[in-house]
């Protein structure tokens, strides 16, 4: 897995969205993987800013994101689906029947979690893939014990996702308990990855993702499988890495937004 390791969460942002920009300037109908969470926020912004001052053109889009809540409609202020429009859709020119999200009030979520992934099949694939990474190191809702080939389905959220999560619900008690969520292997199925962390209290998360052995008990180190997977990492993100000079030394001949190397 490629490392890029930067002084800040503001510079890993930007880090991450000129890959996406770059890839959206060289394929205009590119298919983007999206996630929600604080960490893409930034990234969130500043594609924003790319699409206000550069003209960065999303019309001919496609988007998937990652995961859902079930039971939250989409007017719900913490939906996954009011998240993206509010920090990201309703700034940019993108055509609204290309976006896609699982739908968590589906009556029948197994029929609606096999069209999704029909859905993205349909579109060609996902060619960036966005990802962040839980305390627990889920990468989408694939919480500890996800099977490695998963595909999108309903999965029950651990104790500390939901612990995690209570910031942005007031209390622990009104954070659902299931969401819809792409499997390791629908994402493992994207052309491309990239996994944004920043903050202290993720370093032991992305020291088992880059560095620890390939395991179902923390879901993002099925990434060491992935031929394009790039992790964008702040100081304190990178801090528990053994290896942080090494991924340093092989990023100083490299420029940054080079998606196309492979890891
Ligand atoms: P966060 O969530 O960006 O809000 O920390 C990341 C995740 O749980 O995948």
């Amino acid at each position: 897995m490629r490392v890029i390791i930067k002084p800040d969460a503001a510079a890993a942002c930007l880090t991450a969205a000129r890959m996406f920009a770059k890839l959206v300037h060289q394929k205009p109908a590119a298919v983007l993987g999206l996630a929600t969470g604080g960490t893409p926020v930034g990234c969130y912004a500043e594609l924003i800013r790319l699409h206000r001052d550069e003209q960065l053109d999303f019309s001919r889009v496609t988007t998937f994101n990652l995961d859902e809540y079930v039971g939250l409609a989409r007017t719900h202020g913490q939906s996954f689906y009011a998240f993206m429009f509010e920090k990201f859709f309703d700034h940019i020119n993108i055509d609204r029947t290309r976006i896609h999200l699982p739908d968590g009030m589906a009556s029948d979520l197994d029929a609606m979690c096999e069209g999704y992934e029909q859905a993205i099949a349909t579109a060609g694939g996902i060619d960036l893939q966005l990802l962040g990474i839980g305390s627990d190191g889920h990468i989408a809702f694939n919480e500890p014990g996800s099977s490695l080939s998963s595909r999108t389905r309903v999965k029950t959220l651990t104790a500390e996702t939901i612990r995690d999560n209570a910031r942005f619900f007031g209390d622990e008690a009104s954070v659902p308990r299931l969401s819809v969520t792409m499997g390791v292997g629908s994402i493992l199925d994207a052309k491309r990855c990239i996994l944004l962390v920043t903050g202290e209290k993720k370093a032991a998360a992305v020291r088992g993702a880059i560095e620890g052995p390939l395991t179902s008990q923390l879901t993002a180190s099925a990434l060491q499988f992935h031929r394009h997977a790039v992790a964008i990492l702040d100081e304190a993100a990178a801090s528990w890495l053994t290896r942080r000079d090494e991924y340093r030394f092989a990023e100083s001949s490299m420029p940054d937004t080079d998606i196309w190397r492979p890891s």
